[in-house]
């Protein structure tokens, strides 16, 4: 028990622990208990909020370009797993030590493959003195001791302060998802089995097709604010089965993460949910910038908003003229604008009478460069005896902003655009002709990887792996390209890789 009391963990982390006692050690638990246990143990010795909130992208399972890590476990920890994995623990110092045995003893390879490190092998000369020659896991388990200590204010404020959370009612939904765009909708929470149990129904409709899709679920709250739930559609359109991570702020009013799908979770809504409240509020706008020198029609999404509204009641700040209010609804309200052909380019508050959101809209006039929404992207081939793991390129639009150069900070994102797709080899191998071999990409950014296995029609009959360029070529519909004409482009670096063929982790969390 002394083990448990000097540690604290996510959700995941507890079940990790479990997980092992079962495989390793012998423990019989029934799902029920194993659900208790891992409830008992996030509440009581969990992650604080602002603890939970930097490495929450693991549990999202999103795709990062580059995890963040101090230079001190670069060597040490993140050869084998995320640091996310050590991030979300929070131990007494002896704990930290006796995490390194705890690796020794069960992969004993560790000590050579990373602990140690390269230089630590013997057979040199010695080391000039003054030369720190710890090892690079004492340097890096140091690290731990001093940014993750069992005891923390932000773990003391919480467990003063929480509360039995109350999440029953009617909430607002506006969810993104790469290549599908922007949903909102409604989402009605209802008291579930148990006080930290809910049910939930979803209703979402796509803000540019219109198209509408409803889930189904149900979801547990952990440590008073982190959401784990699953949720089911059957709508074509939509995946069967999701699952849910949300965290809930402390005032109880917003939740906030990712529901996600596919084998390899690569599929997947952003999320914010605000509680409807009887008082108007913006969710979202159909379009996130709005060209000078233009006419745009664009709706507002949000909630309760009055009727009656005039073109006074919108506004977007100089040089933009609310013209006509073309419809309005409790839910949306459709706008007509027209902006100055010279005005200041930048970010904009949009109000509805009194309600304001800040920041929400952007004015732009040219179109100066894309980027691809990540740098890098991996896929896995599949389909024979593994399934296969897709991706969605999406290529968003910027403007240089008010300095005049591209690549600063003070860059405006005009917001994601219709591109055209197609792969481009990677200059690594010779004649490994990648293109013709990992899969196809279509024309909306769609990477269906090809089939996993060797392929007698490749040379040395390789599989169908490789690296190539997801390339997007925009011409400019509606915004003007460059000052030369052409065309502009940005590419993301694909990987297409062998199938995941052992996964040593599996989520229950929700079920
Ligand atoms: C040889 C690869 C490897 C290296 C290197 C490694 N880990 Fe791990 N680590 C693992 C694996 C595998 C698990 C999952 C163990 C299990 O549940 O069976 C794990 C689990 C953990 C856990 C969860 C602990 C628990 O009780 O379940 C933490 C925290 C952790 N590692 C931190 C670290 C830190 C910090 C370092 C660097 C000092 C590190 N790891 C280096 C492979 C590694």
């Amino acid at each position: 028990m002394t083990r448990i009391s000097w540690e604290r963990a996510s959700p995941e982390g507890w079940q990790q622990a479990i997980k092992r006692m079962v495989r390793l050690h012998g423990v019989t638990v029934t799902p029920d208990e194993a659900r208790k246990i891992v409830q008992y143990l996030s509440d009581e010795h969990g992650l604080a909020p602002d603890e939970a909130k930097s490495g929450i992208y693991y549990f999202e399972k999103r795709h990062l370009d580059q995890e963040k890590f101090p230079e001190a476990v670069r060597e040490a920890c993140v050869s084998c797993h995320p640091y996310a994995q050590a991030m979300n623990w929070r131990r007494a110092p002896e704990e930290w030590d006796l995490l390194v045995n705890m690796h020794i003893g069960y992969f004993p390879v560790v000590e050579w493959n990373s602990f140690r490190g390269q230089g630590q092998r013997g057979g040199g000369p010695p080391p000039p003195p003054g030369t720190d020659t710890r090892t690079p896991v004492e340097k890096a388990i140091e690290q731990m001791k001093k940014d993750f200590p069992l005891q923390t204010k932000e773990w003391a404020e919480w467990t003063a302060s929480r509360r039995q959370a109350k999440l029953a009612g009617r909430w607002l939904i506006s969810a993104y998802q790469p290549g599908k765009g922007q949903f909102t909708g409604e989402v009605s929470v209802e008291p579930g089995g148990a006080p930290n149990e809910w049910t939930t129904r979803a209703t979402m409709t796509n803000v540019e097709s219109g198209e509408t899709l409803t889930r189904s679920g149900k979801g547990v709250l952990y440590t008073g604010y982190s959401w784990r739930g699953k949720s089911d559609s059957k709508d074509a359109a939509d995946s069967k089965s999701a699952r849910e991570v949300m965290l809930v702020s402390r005032d109880q009013n917003q939740m906030e993460g990712r529901w996600f799908w596919g084998a390899y979770d690569e599929f997947g809504y952003d999320v914010k949910l605000v509680r409807a409240e009887d008082r108007p509020v913006i969710l979202t706008t159909s379009t996130q910038a709005l060209r000078m020198g233009k006419t745009t029609s664009f709706k507002i999404i949000g909630d309760q908003f009055p009727a009656g509204l005039t073109v006074q009641d919108i506004d977007l700040g100089a040089g933009v003229t609310v013209k006509r209010i073309v419809n309005q609804s409790r839910t949306a309200i459709e706008v007509e604008v027209n902006v100055a052909d010279k005005t200041t380019l930048g970010i904009r508050d949009l109000a509805v009478k009194r309600v304001v959101a800040p920041g929400a809209m952007a004015v732009y006039d040219t179109v100066d460069y894309l980027k691809t929404a990540t740098d890098t992207a991996l896929a896995r081939l599949g389909g024979v005896a593994f399934p296969k793991g897709y991706a969605q390129f999406v290529v968003i639009a910027y403007n240089r902003g008010l300095d005049g150069k591209a690549n600063t900070a003070d860059d405006i994102k005009i917001g994601p655009v219709k591109a055209e797709w197609a792969m481009e080899e990677f200059q690594a191998v010779y004649g490994d002709d990648d293109t013709e071999f990992v899969g196809k990409l279509d024309k909306t950014g769609f990477f269906t990887p090809n089939v996993e296995g060797p392929n007698p029609k490749r040379k040395f009959s390789r599989n169908n792996y490789g690296d190539v360029w997801a390339v997007a070529t925009y011409r400019g519909a509606d915004a003007a390209p460059q000052k030369d004409g052409k065309p502009l482009t940005a590419k993301c670096y694909l990987i297409v890789t062998v199938p995941q063929y052992m996964k040593w982790d599996q989520p229950e969390l929700a079920q």
